[in-house]
């Protein structure tokens, strides 16, 4: 008796795990210049891997940064986007592109993590690794399902293309130009984007908003050259003092946001979305206590905090390099600082729009007697996913099944750049069907990935493929 695609998965587990921390192994850090070798090493090794389990036309697309990973199998019924000839479309088979990126986020600071970020260690059923969830675990329990599929049944229920990235986390604009130019390698019916997460443990969830992104810098120069503190402290403006005045009067005490116009374009959630995360078992004091771990909560008065991370802008301060910083005192006024700050979008606005606000406002507000340099590092569009759709339903049924619960629909806070592409650009509605838990610590010390997590994911993406096929 031949096995299902889920039986190979389950006897394959072990195996599965062990190629997770290979690539774990890998440090590929995609904002960091000496981890471009590591970047590219991991696609070379999920290159190989789905040529191994046999996709075909599998290569790298070369980008100004790190590369991208192509592979398709495309032997299913049916040509992608055509369902249009009624009397052929008995065999029809959609084409799913499946994304996600193999690039992490820095590990520092590296004393907190209680086992080595690039070592992947397994404990009290989670494995710990800086990308474990985000996204090398839930690429690979991608391609995990794609082998078991092939290796059970021969074949796959529906037409595949695969598009991995490995700048994500820097911005993504290797992809969104590749994505740009409409390549007929993507031509497809749907994306599968497995990068988000359940909203509680053993909770079923489809995530159909994401935040988009304006990543910018702000420099202060206040004079000619760094100055003793003493001789010209009391005369010469101070540039880090300049740049924290600057930063108070971006948001007031109330979390609201400062910047003229800033929030004229938000197009507010609908009265039954509110209403349906008004049901989300959420506990603000758990998650106060449990997961920020602060004194309060912050924000916008009279918002939700769900309806704050989702569905409300913020801005947000990342570090401020400049001055002096070494163990020690050193009386100096620096002459340049700097501040990373970034601000969340939402249905609505656009990183063009909000980065000319932030950027005149910020020229306007900025203390007499010092020069302001804003700067964008990179953005990306908010995205909203129309759930009706056969996709959608087929991803609900797959989760069912497997999880035994039905599925809640919730936005994130975070940003997906490409997400927002594939729609605009190619017409693809996304099903976002990610595996973290909230605790996951992503972009933190002590990342780590639910093995169940790992485990259910890989099952449900099987069925999911499958039922999409239907
Ligand atoms: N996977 C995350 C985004 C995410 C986190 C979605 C949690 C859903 C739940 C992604 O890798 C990420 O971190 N994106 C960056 C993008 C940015 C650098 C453009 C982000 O949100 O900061
Ligand atoms: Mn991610
Ligand atoms: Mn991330």
């Amino acid at each position: 008796m031949s096995l299902s695609a889920v039986e190979f998965a389950r006897l394959n587990y072990p195996r599965f795990l062990d190629e997770l921390k290979a690539l774990l192994r890998i440090p590929s850090i995609s904002t960091l210049p000496e981890h471009k070798g590591d970047c590219r090493k991991a696609a070379d090794v999920l290159a190989a891997e789905l040529k191994r389990i046999g996709m075909e036309n599998v290569r790298l697309i070369e980008t100004e940064g790190h590369p991208l990973v192509y592979a398709d199998w495309l032997h299913a019924a049916g040509k992608p986007g055509v369902p249009a000839d009624m009397s052929s479309s008995a065999g029809w088979k959609p084409t799913v592109l499946i994304y996600g990126h193999y690039d992490v986020q820095p590990p520092d600071p590296l004393d907190e993590w209680l086992s080595p970020p690039f070592e992947p260690t397994e404990r009290d059923g989670n494995i710990y690794a800086r990308g474990a969830v985000d996204d090398k675990g839930q690429v690979v329990a991608q391609v995990k399902a794609l082998e078991s599929l092939l290796a059970a049944t021969g074949k796959l229920p529906l037409n595949v293309r695969v598009l991995l990235e490995g700048e994500e986390e820097v911005g993504g604009e290797g992809i969104a130009s590749f994505v740009a130019s409409k390549p007929p390698e993507l031509k497809a019916d749907f994306a599968l984007v497995s990068d988000t997460e359940l909203f509680a443990p053993g909770l079923p969830t489809l995530c159909v908003g994401l935040r988009g992104m304006i990543y910018t810098e702000l420099e202060v120069r206040s004079a000619r050259s760094d100055l003793h503190s003493g001789m010209y402290g009391g005369a010469a403006p101070n540039s880090f003092v300049s740049l924290a005045q600057i930063l108070a009067r971006l948001k007031d005490e109330n979390g609201h946001i400062l910047i003229p116009g800033f929030y004229d374009d938000i197009i507010p959630p609908s009265k039954e979305e509110l209403a349906a995360w008004k049901s989300l078992p959420f506990d603000e004091e758990e998650y106060r206590i449990k997961e920020v771990g602060s004194k309060k909560l912050v924000g916008e008065k009279g918002y939700s905090v769900l309806e704050r991370t989702w569905a409300r802008p913020t801005v947000d301060v990342h570090g401020m390099p400049g001055g002096f910083t070494g163990a020690g005192a050193k009386t100096v006024i620096p002459a340049k600082a700097t501040a990373k700050v970034s601000m969340r979008l939402v249905p609505g606005m656009t990183p063009a729009k909000a980065f000319a606000l932030y950027k005149s406002y910020v020229e306007k507000i900025a203390p007499d007697g010092v020069n302001v340099d804003v700067r964008l590092i990179h953005s990306g569009d908010p995205c909203l996913i129309p759930v009706n759709n056969p996709y959608i339903q087929a991803a609900t049924r797959a989760l069912h099944e497997v999880w035994g619960k039905d599925t809640v629909f919730i936005r994130s806070g975070g940003s997906i750049p490409i997400v927002g592409d594939f729609d605009r650009h190619l017409g693809l509605p996304s099903v976002m069907m990610g595996f973290g838990l909230p605790d996951d610590n992503l972009h933190a010390p002590n990342e780590k990935f639910h093995l169940k997590n790992f485990a259910l994911g890989i099952e449900s993406l099987i069925r999911f493929l499958e039922e999409a096929a239907n």
